[in-house]
């Protein structure tokens, strides 16, 4: 997200964090992390992490209201903090800002009309990145649970601040990579916004259904 040339502070352009640090340390990345992990909005609407996880519901209906770049900061930051094979982080994220574009991936995700969300985040495998002796299928299977953990985490750290998402896993890959302009695969689309209404959480099946205890 930041990186240093010569003392200055170099962003993606169209993304800067709102919150930002000017803390004399030789680790800045981690440190301006820390910084919007911990920093506002002050109206977090949820800070126990449970209590997210029980509320969390797929939206598809989004308010016409842009997201706080702080909150987006905070959505990006927590996908930075998931853990990742290696720790080499073998994925990226791409932030379509592009209204073009978005109208695009909604071509390109199936004519899915809640992808022209008010965020929209396209996670990416980028299985270059980690630098493991393994077999490239290896590293493959590595990079595809990277974005997938990263993008699980962004989907918790949006329903904590009160925002609600869609996860989009029905998409043309090659169409995705031509729109967003990489070669590097994507795993999947979070569109995110203000939900137009609350919704209760989805049933789920027994957990005696679900858990296979083996001694
Ligand atoms: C791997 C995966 C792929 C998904 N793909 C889509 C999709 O393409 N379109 C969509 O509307 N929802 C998609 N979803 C959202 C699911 O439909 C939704 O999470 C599910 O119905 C459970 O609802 P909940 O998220 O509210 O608990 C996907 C979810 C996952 C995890």
């Amino acid at each position: 997200m930041n990186s240093e040339k010569d003392g200055e502070k170099i962003y993606p352009l169209g993304y800067e964090p709102e919150i930002t640090t000017d803390a004399p340390d030789d680790n800045v990345r981690n440190n301006l992390l820390n910084f919007i992990l911990k920093s506002g909005p002050t109206e977090v609407v949820d800070t126990d992490l449970f209590a997210v996880m029980a509320k969390r519901r797929s939206t598809r209906k989004f308010k016409d209201k842009p997201v706080e770049t702080t909150k987006i900061d905070k959505i990006i930051a927590a996908a930075d903090t998931a853990p990742t094979a290696g720790n080499f982080q073998g994925f990226e994220i791409f932030y379509i800002k592009s209204p073009e574009k978005k109208k695009l991936l909604v071509g390109a995700c199936n004519k899915q009309p809640y992808v022209d969300a008010p965020v929209v985040l396209v996670f990416c495998k980028n299985p270059s990145r980690v630098k493991l002796d393994f077999p490239e299928s290896v590293l493959k299977k590595f990079a595809i649970q990277d974005a997938t953990l990263a993008a699980g985490y962004s989907q918790l750290a949006a329903q904590a601040l009160g925002l609600s998402s869609i996860w989009i896993g029905m998409f043309d890959e090659q169409k995705v990579m031509d729109i967003i302009g990489t070669d590097l695969v994507p795993s999947s689309v979070l569109c995110i916004g203000y939900p137009e209404q609350t919704k209760f959480p989805k049933p789920r099946r027994n957990l005696k259904d679900l858990v296979h205890v083996s001694w």
